[in-house]
């Protein structure tokens, strides 16, 4: 029998996958991948083994997704179209990593996904199966089978009594991991209207956020968080621990028209708290400590390490190119940011660092003034002359 290595969430695409690829002849065995969503790996495990699965691996990536995929992306400043911290497309590539070590491991020539034929994840998942092990096939049984809608999908599955979660699953097709949550599908694709309240998944709608302004306090190494409010924190719990205050407050929700790689336009909600927080907090330490031109420059490297990040290209030269670029800016980015939510706001309270560039003397319009304002006259004559050459 041959044998193939699915990348298995646990939810309705990948369990009629899982299904179909036994119907065409597969040994088939489950890899699921924990960067924080809700299933425990018995619960995952029970399931696999429920629809078919000849065995499962459950690997808990989140130390290494944190470390290594999504301190990359705080770093960078990753945000794609100003509105996604790119939370699903940073674990694309890390999943599809351990899903070649264990088809590897297992002997297996393919693997499979359970992406839709439109999506961003095929493309993610497999642009990094074929850098890291041109040998692998992929097979994608959501642009092969005959079952064209959610609907017909959620037949399939109770005809082959394949169990279904919860009936959030049947309205959006949800992909949550520990740097945001992803919505879409259902309700959703009806771009004029607002997302309804079922569309909500742990972000308080602002009516129902905290009545309260809640101080945080952030502190960075390097471009990275290490306190948070005076106490030493690994990212991870950090992360954990900003979702939920951010989340409570209704912070880091987004609704968002984004341009997929394969070209279409598509709506999605997104909740990333603890990302919001973050992103806000490190950019504006870099406004501190960073010169202007190195700031400047590091706005278009942010702009296009999110497309590398988007479109799948996370094991390439140009991504380890840029890592080298981002990281020499980041030796000066440490200090403490205080920050206060308050209904779907983050706002800046306190900016504190031994590498600040922000100089009272010079900035001041009161008393104690060093800045030499004499020199300004003969810098704008300069400055203008480019421009009126021409006349
Ligand atoms: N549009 C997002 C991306 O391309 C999320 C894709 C997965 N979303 C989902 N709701 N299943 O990264």
């Amino acid at each position: 029998m041959k044998k193939i290595v699915l990348a298995y969430s646990g939810g309705l695409d990948t369990s009629c996958c899982l299904k179909w690829l036994q119907n065409k002849g597969f040994e088939v065995i489950c890899f699921s991948a924990n960067l924080g969503s809700e299933f425990s790996p018995a619960d995952l495990k029970k399931r696999a083994h429920l629809s078919g699965a000849a065995k499962t691996y459950v690997k808990d990536l989140q130390k290494e997704f944190s470390d290594e995929y999504v301190a990359l992306a705080l770093k960078a400043g990753a945000i794609y179209e100003g509105k996604y911290v790119l939370s699903t497309a940073l674990g694309r590539p890390l999943i599809a990593k351990h899903l070649v070590d264990i088809a590897r491991k297992e002997k297996a020539d393919f693997v499979a996904h359970g992406c839709t034929g439109k999506g961003n994840d095929q493309v993610r998942f497999e642009v990094t199966t074929a850098i890291l092990a041109p040998k692998i096939k992929t097979i994608a049984p959501l642009r092969e089978w005959e079952l064209n809608s959610r609907e017909e999908e959620i037949d399939y599955a109770r005809k082959h009594k394949i169990p279904i979660k919860s009936t959030k699953e049947k309205l959006y097709s949800v992909d949550k991991n520990i740097w945001g949550v992803s919505v879409e599908g259902g309700a959703l694709e009806d771009i004029g209207k607002e997302p309804p309240e079922n569309s909500y998944y742990f972000v308080k709608p602002l009516k129902k956020a905290l009545n309260q302004e809640v101080y945080l306090e952030i502190e960075f190494k390097r471009g990275l968080p290490i306190k948070l409010n005076g106490k030493s924190l690994d990212f991870l719990s950090l992360i954990s621990k900003l979702n939920k205050a951010g989340s409570q407050c209704g912070v880091g929700r987004t609704d968002v028209i984004e341009d997929r790689v394969i070209g279409i336009k598509s709506r999605e909600i997104y909740e990333a708290p603890a990302a919001w927080i973050l992103h806000t907090a490190h950019k504006e330490l870099e406004a501190l400590t960073l010169d202007r031109e190195t700031l400047f420059f590091k706005e278009a490297i942010s702009f296009k390490y999110a497309q590398i990040i988007y479109q799948g290209l996370w094991f390439t030269e140009l991504k380890n190119s840029l890592d080298a670029f981002i990281n020499q800016t980041q030796k000066v980015v440490s200090g403490t940011i205080g920050i206060k939510l308050y209904k779907g706001n983050i706002v800046i309270t306190k900016r504190i660092s031994v590498n600040s560039l922000y100089k009272k003397e010079l900035a001041t319009y009161g008393r104690g003034d060093k800045f030499d304002r004499t020199l300004a006259e003969g810098f704008i004559k300069l400055w203008a002359i480019p421009f009126q050459v021409k006349n």
